[in-house]
C-alpha cells in the first residue's frame, strides 16, 4: 500500500516536472504589437467582407510587416465578440480540435490590461498538442496578442498571434452596430516529428472543413440574446482568451493555391504550417499560421526548411 502510495507521488512529481521544464528557448518569432493593424481594404475587398467572407490581407507596417492578416465581418457586436474569443474554458466546446483548454494564470494589471495563461491541449488527428500560451488582452487596445508561455514546455516550437476587434465600419449596413470587424494573424512553428501525413490531411481538408466557430459562436449567442431581450452577462469565471480561428465559408475561394508540398530533405529541419485560409501560402516568406485547433482547420500545411535555421 505504502510502495503504491509512493509510487504514485512519484508519478506525480515526474508529471509536475515535466510540465513546469522550460521551453528550450525564449521565443524565435516576433511577437505582433497590439492595436489597430495598417493595412488597406480595396473596394474589392470590402464587398468580400459584405458578402460574408473572409478576405486576407497584410500588414503594411509596424511590428509583422508583411505578415498575413485575416478580416472578417461578423453580425455580433465587439462585446460578444471577445465573450466568445476569452471564453477559452469553453473552447473544447467551441474550437475543433481543442480537447481540453484552461486558464492556469490570469492576472490583471492596473491599466486593465491582463495576462492570461492557458493551456490548450489539440488532438490533430491523433498528433497531441500540448501547449501553454501568455495571452495578453489589452482591453483598451481592443486586442489580444500572444506568444508561448516559455516557462513551460510546450509541443509546438513557437507561437505568436493576433486578434484586434472592432465595431464595423460598414456604413452601407442598416444594423451596423449590430456588427464587428474582426482580424487576425498568427505564426506557427511545428516540431519535426509531425507527420507529413497529418500536414498533407490538414492541407487537403483544411476548407472544407472549416467551421468558422468565432463567427458561429458570437453570431449564434448575440441572436439568441436578441430574440429574447437579454444583455451580454459578465464574462465568467474562466477569464478569457483568444485564439483559433475562425473561418469563413467560402475562404478557400480567395485563399492562394495550394503551395506545393516540399519534399523536406534533411528530417532535423523544422518546417512551419501556414494558414492559407489566412492566405498565408501565398507568399512562402510570410508565414501566418494557426495556432488554435481552429486554426489547424483552416491551415494548409507547407512543409518547408525553416528560415530561422
Ligand atoms: C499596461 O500594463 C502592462 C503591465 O505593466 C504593460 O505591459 C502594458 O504595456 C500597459 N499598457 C497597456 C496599454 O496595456
Amino acid at each position: 500500500m505504502r510502495c503504491l502510495l509512493l509510487l504514485a507521488l512519484g508519478l506525480a512529481a515526474v508529471a509536475a516536472r515535466k510540465e513546469l521544464t522550460p521551453h528550450p528557448h525564449q521565443g524565435l518569432s516576433d511577437p505582433y504589437p497590439p492595436g489597430k493593424p495598417e493595412t488597406e481594404l480595396a473596394s474589392k475587398d470590402i464587398q468580400l467582407l459584405r458578402d460574408g467572407k473572409l478576405v486576407q490581407q497584410s500588414f503594411k507596417k509596424g511590428g509583422g510587416a508583411g505578415r498575413a492578416l485575416a478580416v472578417q465581418d461578423l453580425h455580433a457586436p465587439p462585446d460578444y465578440v471577445w465573450d466568445r474569443i476569452l471564453d477559452f474554458g469553453n473552447y473544447p466546446k467551441m474550437v475543433p480540435k481543442v480537447v481540453k483548454c484552461n486558464n492556469y494564470e490570469v492576472e490583471t494589471f492596473r491599466n486593465g490590461t491582463e495576462a492570461i495563461k492557458t493551456r490548450m491541449v489539440m488532438n490533430v488527428f491523433g498528433a497531441k498538442f500540448d501547449n501553454h500560451i501568455y495571452h495578453t488582452y489589452f482591453k483598451s487596445l481592443s486586442s489580444l496578442t500572444w506568444t508561448l508561455d516559455y516557462a513551460r514546455r510546450s509541443t509546438l516550437d513557437d507561437s505568436v498571434g493576433y486578434w484586434y476587434v472592432e465595431p464595423c465600419p460598414d456604413k452601407s449596413k442598416q444594423d451596423v452596430q449590430e456588427w464587428s470587424r474582426v482580424y487576425y494573424s498568427c505564426m506557427l512553428r511545428v516540431p519535426k516529428w509531425v507527420p507529413g501525413i497529418v500536414v498533407n490531411f490538414l492541407e487537403k481538408k483544411a476548407v472544407s472543413e472549416a467551421n468558422m466557430w468565432l463567427k458561429r459562436e458570437a453570431e449564434a449567442k448575440f441572436a439568441k440574446d436578441k430574440v429574447s431581450g437579454q444583455q451580454l452577462g459578465k464574462r465568467g469565471g474562466t477569464g478569457g482568451g483568444v485564439f483559433g480561428g475562425f473561418s469563413l465559408k467560402g475562404a478557400g475561394q480567395h485563399a492562394a493555391a495550394p503551395a506545393a508540398v516540399e519534399e523536406e530533405e534533411d528530417e532535423d529541419e523544422e518546417f512551419t504550417i501556414a494558414g492559407t485560409a489566412l492566405g498565408v501560402a501565398r507568399k512562402a516568406a510570410t508565414f501566418g499560421v494557426g495556432y488554435g485547433a481552429g486554426w489547424f482547420m483552416h491551415a494548409r500545411a507547407v512543409r518547408r526548411r525553416s528560415e530561422e535555421e
